[in-house]
């Protein structure tokens, strides 16, 4: 690779010379570098020095398999788009679906809603901006994240409550009628597993969970009973192998649960009642 050369180069001769960093990646960051779509790249114009530049940035970061969306500080979700920095998990496209089956499954009527383990706020935001009635509440543990979210969401004009809390830790009994989380699911044992990208690159806090990574959810689940009002519901993302283990927890504390699968026929969602 000749970073020295001289800027005579297009954006296509550059990104040839870029072996190893899939063509969807540097289009994606090339669309944000020049606030283009993605069907409408200029890849034969040639880049000024400055921009060339951060050509030759963006490719020193993606060799090392930085995410694109850490890049480019920024990540879709549903119909917007929200800051991400290395401190919160790039929200994820299953995140939607579950957003989507809370949005079908409780009522339009004004409601307590809590985003458990909120990261970027993708999940908050994106239910108080389908339903604005919706007192919607966020908390996590790590205040780095809830600064992120709190940005995002002023960002949006959404309004919602942050604060730090471990999972349930402070609420008010029965204040809520729905609670979503998608909480670290990841067992330390599948670490060796994961992408570089995912494994080096996002906080440990949203990926790890002890027990097999199942530890944070049932603890949620058994804190949840206090916090819920009794109508309440819980709507969980989860790991695709671990249904048995929340099937059984949800049998012993008497709650009623049904499971959702993901675009991919893999069983990541549960919903809770009782
Ligand atoms: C998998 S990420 C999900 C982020 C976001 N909700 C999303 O869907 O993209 C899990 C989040 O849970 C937070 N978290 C981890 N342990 C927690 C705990 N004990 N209580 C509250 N939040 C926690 C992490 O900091 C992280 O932001």
């Amino acid at each position: 690779m000749t970073h020295s050369s001289p800027p005579r180069e297009t954006w296509r001769e550059l990104f040839a010379q870029s072996s190893g960093i899939p063509a969807g990646k540097l289009r994606w960051w090339l669309s944000d570098l020049l606030d283009c779509p993605l069907t409408r790249l200029p890849l034969d114009s040639r880049p000024d020095p400055a921009r060339r530049e951060r050509f030759f940035d963006a490719l020193r970061r993606l060799e090392r398999n930085e995410p694109v969306q850490y890049i480019c500080g920024k990540a879709p979700f549903l119909d917007f788009e929200v800051r991400v920095t290395p401190n919160v998990l790039i929200p994820r496209p299953e995140t939607e679906q579950l957003v989507e089956r809370v949005l079908k499954q409780l009522p339009d009527t004004p409601l307590e809603i809590l985003d458990v383990g909120t990261g970027s706020g993708c999940i908050a935001i994106a239910l108080k901006r389908a339903r604005p009635q919706w007192t919607v509440r966020a908390v996590d543990l790590s205040e780095k994240a809830l600064a992120v979210a709190r940005e995002n969401a002023r960002n949006l004009g959404a309004e919602i409550s942050f604060s730090q809390a471990d999972l349930l830790q402070g609420l008010p009994p029965g204040s809520v009628d729905g609670i979503v989380a998608n909480l670290p699911y990841i067992g330390e044992a599948e670490r060796g597993d994961l992408p570089a990208e995912v494994r080096d690159h996002e906080p440990g806090l949203a990926l790890f969970a002890d027990h097999d990574g199942t530890a944070l959810v049932l603890e949620l689940m058994r804190q949840a009973r206090a916090v819920l009002r009794p109508s309440g519901q819980i709507f969980l993302e989860t790991g695709e192998t671990q249904s048995p283990v929340y099937r059984n927890a949800a049998a012993e504390l008497g709650w009623h649960l049904e499971s959702f699968r993901d675009l991919a026929d893999r069983e990541r969602f549960h919903v809770l009642s009782y």
